[in-house]
C-alpha cells in the first residue's frame, strides 16, 4: 500500500507556498522511536512526533500553528500580539514568545484561578516575556481582552489576537505538518496505521485535511481535552475542515464521519488530570525520558494506551503519537504529580 501520493504532495507544497510564514518554529521536528514504551505496553511500534520540540519558548503545537496563523500579522504590520485564556495557557506564553521573536510586543490577560498562584509554569513565562500581564476575574477575560484591543487601536497600534485572528491558518499549518511527517516516514520506510493527537480543533482538522489531500494510507485520531459530546465535536470540525481546504485552494469537502475523535479521556475536566492520565505521563517519562504535559498530551496518551489494551493494534503495527507540547504547565501541577 502506498504511504502517500507524491504528486499530490508536490501540488500541496505549491499551494502552501503562497502563504506568508512567520519564522517562529524549528521545523522539521524529530520523529522518535519509543521501543521501551512499546515493549512495556506489549503493543505496536510507537513513534513520537516531537512537536514539543518546535523550540519557541519550550515548544509545542502552537509554534507550528503560528508559522501560518501569524503570517497575516506580518503582512498587516501588526505591532502587538494579544492573548487571554486560563492562567496556564500554552497559547498565552507562546504568543508572548512569538511576539518577541517577531519584534512585536504582547499583552496577556490572565484569570485569577487556582493555578495562577504561586506564579509558575506558563504564567511565569508570560511574566518574563509579555509587556504586560493583566489579571482579571475568570468570567471577565474576553471583555478585558476586547478593552485592551480597543485601547491599543485608539493609540494607533495594530494589535493581533492570536486565538481569533487567522485561526483557520492554524489548521493549514498542520496540513503542511502532514507533508513533513509523510516524508520522514517514507525516508524510514515506515507505514503507520494511525496518528494520535490531543486536539479540540485545529491540529486534528489540519491532520485530517492533510492526510486526505495526500491520499495517505493512515488516519488521524483526536482526543479532546475538554469534556463534551463526540458527535457535536465531529459536527463542529467538518465545516472547519472545509474552510481549511478552501483556504489552501483544495477542492475537498468533509463530513462529521471523517473525524475519529472523542472526548472520552478528558475527564474529570479541562485542566484536571485523571489517575490514568498521570499514570500515562509517568510511564512515558520513565520508559523514554520524554515529558508529556498534564492537560493535553497525557490525556491523549491515556487514550492511546486504552486503544492498545483493547487490542486495536498488532505488534507489527506502527502508530504515531503527535506530542503537541505543553510542558511548562507541568510545573504548576507538582501536587497532583507527587500527591
Ligand atoms: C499542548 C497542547 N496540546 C494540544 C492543544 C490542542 O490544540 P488544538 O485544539 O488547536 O488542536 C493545545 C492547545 O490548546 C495545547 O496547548
Amino acid at each position: 500500500m502506498k504511504l502517500y501520493d507524491r504528486d499530490a504532495a508536490q501540488n500541496l507544497r505549491r499551494l502552501l507556498g503562497r502563504f506568508t510564514l512567520a519564522p517562529v518554529a524549528y521545523l522539521p521536528t524529530p520523529l522518535d522511536d519509543c521501543p521501551h514504551l512499546s515493549e512495556t505496553l506489549g503493543g505496536p511500534r510507537i513513534l513520537i512526533k516531537r512537536d514539543d520540540m518546535t523550540g519557541l519558548a519550550l515548544g509545542g503545537n502552537k509554534a507550528r500553528q503560528f508559522t501560518y496563523s501569524l503570517g497575516p500579522a506580518i503582512d498587516q504590520n501588526c505591532d502587538y500580539l494579544i492573548h487571554g485564556s486560563d492562567s496556564q495557557s500554552n497559547q498565552s506564553s507562546q504568543t508572548a514568545a512569538a511576539a518577541a521573536r517577531l519584534g512585536m510586543k504582547s499583552i496577556t490577560v490572565v484569570p485569577r484561578d487556582h493555578r495562577s498562584y504561586p506564579v509558575s509554569g506558563n504564567l511565569l513565562l508570560n511574566h518574563l516575556m509579555a509587556e504586560q500581564v493583566i489579571y482579571t476575574m475568570p468570567a471577565a477575560v474576553e471583555v478585558e481582552k476586547k478593552k485592551v484591543i480597543k485601547r491599543l487601536k485608539s493609540e494607533g497600534h495594530r494589535p493581533y489576537e492570536t486565538s481569533q485572528d487567522g485561526a483557520i491558518l492554524r489548521a493549514v499549518a498542520y496540513v503542511d505538518g502532514v507533508i513533513e511527517l509523510c516524508e520522514q516516514l517514507e525516508e524510514r520506510g515506515v507505514t503507520p496505521k494511525a496518528i494520535y493527537t490531543s486536539s479540540m480543533t485545529y491540529t486534528i482538522v489540519g491532520l485530517v485535511v492533510g492526510l486526505r489531500a495526500l491520499n495517505a494510507c493512515f488516519s488521524a485520531v483526536g482526543f479532546n481535552y475538554s469534556v463534551g459530546n463526540d458527535q457535536e465535536m465531529k459536527e463542529r470540525l467538518a465545516p472547519l475542515a472545509d474552510e481549511c481546504a478552501r483556504t489552501i485552494g483544495l477542492d475537498l469537502t468533509f463530513t462529521p464521519d471523517d473525524f475519529d475523535v472523542t472526548c472520552q479521556f478528558a475527564k474529570p475536566d479541562f485542566g484536571e488530570p485523571s489517575g490514568t492520565s498521570l499514570k500515562a505521563l509517568r510511564l512515558v517519562a520513565r520508559t523514554e525520558g520524554i515529558i508529556l504535559d498534564p492537560v493535553y498530551t497525557s490525556k491523549a496518551m491515556d487514550g492511546l494506551i486504552h486503544h492498545i489494551q483493547e487490542n486495536r493494534f498488532t505488534k507489527q503495527d506502527v502508530v504515531i503519537f503527535l506530542h503537541t507540547g505543553g510542558i511548562p504547565a507541568l510545573f504548576a501541577y507538582g501536587d497532583e504529580i507527587f500527591g
